[in-house]
């Protein structure tokens, strides 16, 4: 399977790509993992923290680059966060084809909750909410012991400023695969195991 996710920040492509991931043993494909891991690696465009603690998106040639080495080295996959733009779009497009290409639709009101409330392990990024999906030890990993801590990008005014940009540049991204007759609309309300049961649905048919 090759799988695209896209969905606005917070609608839960990190979490749904790492049950897909397990579940059909893809790799994972995703931009904003990637990033982090080199939030202060110098680039001509200054380093990727600069955009990202300000929910600005990373200059395209650096994240293209990333996209291209993955999708080397990948069978099967889920593509997380990228294309964020119709530039990527039409960089992807010549790199891969895709299977499925889903857009995870949630209401701008419960993304705001869902990103404010996220925490994530510091050792292996596994996604919690400090209401919707907690560890069985306040502040740790269950997969590996890890520390929890909150995402520099998920204050509320940071928030704000991701969702204007996904509005800008992502929401026609999602358009274009629409037109193209290609997007497959899951809703990403409900709980995980809920949304994960749709996209069950999606990849299998
Ligand atoms: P990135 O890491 O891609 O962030 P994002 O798109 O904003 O997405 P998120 O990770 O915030 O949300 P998600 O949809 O994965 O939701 P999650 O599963 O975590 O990008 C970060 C930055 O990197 C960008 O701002 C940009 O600067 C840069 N960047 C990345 N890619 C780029 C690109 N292609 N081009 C340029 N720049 C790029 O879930 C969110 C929370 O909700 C969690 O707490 C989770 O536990 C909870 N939750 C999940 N599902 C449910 C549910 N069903 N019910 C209740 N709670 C749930
Ligand atoms: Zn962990």
């Amino acid at each position: 399977h090759r799988i695209l996710l896209l969905g606005p920040p917070g609608a839960g492509k990190g979490t749904q790509a790492k049950r897909l991931t397990d579940e059909y043993d893809l790799d994972h494909i995703t931009t904003g993992d990637a990033l982090r891991q080199n939030k202060d690696m110098e680039t001509e465009y200054g380093t990727p923290g600069e955009f990202m603690d300000a929910g600005e998106l990373v200059p395209d040639p650096v994240v293209n680059e990333i996209v291209v080495a993955a999708l080397e080295n990948a069978d099967g996959f889920v593509l997380d966060g990228y294309p964020r733009n119709l530039d990527q779009a039409e960089f992807l497009s010549e790199e891969t084809d895709l299977d499925h290409v889903v857009f995870l639709n949630v209401p701008e009101d419960v993304l705001v909750e869902r990103l404010t409330g996220r925490r994530v392990c510091d050792d292996c990024g596994t996604n919690y909410h400090v209401e919707f999906d907690q560890p069985e030890e306040a502040g740790v990993c269950d997969e590996c012991g890890g520390e929890l801590i909150q995402r520099e990008d998920d204050t509320e005014d940071t928030v704000r400023e991701r969702l204007r940009v996904y509005r800008e540049n992502t929401e026609p991204v999602v358009e274009h695969y629409r037109e193209a007759g290609s997007l497959v609309e899951v809703s990403g309300e409900g709980t995980p195991d809920d949304v994960f049961e749709n996209l069950r649905d999606v990849v299998e048919n």
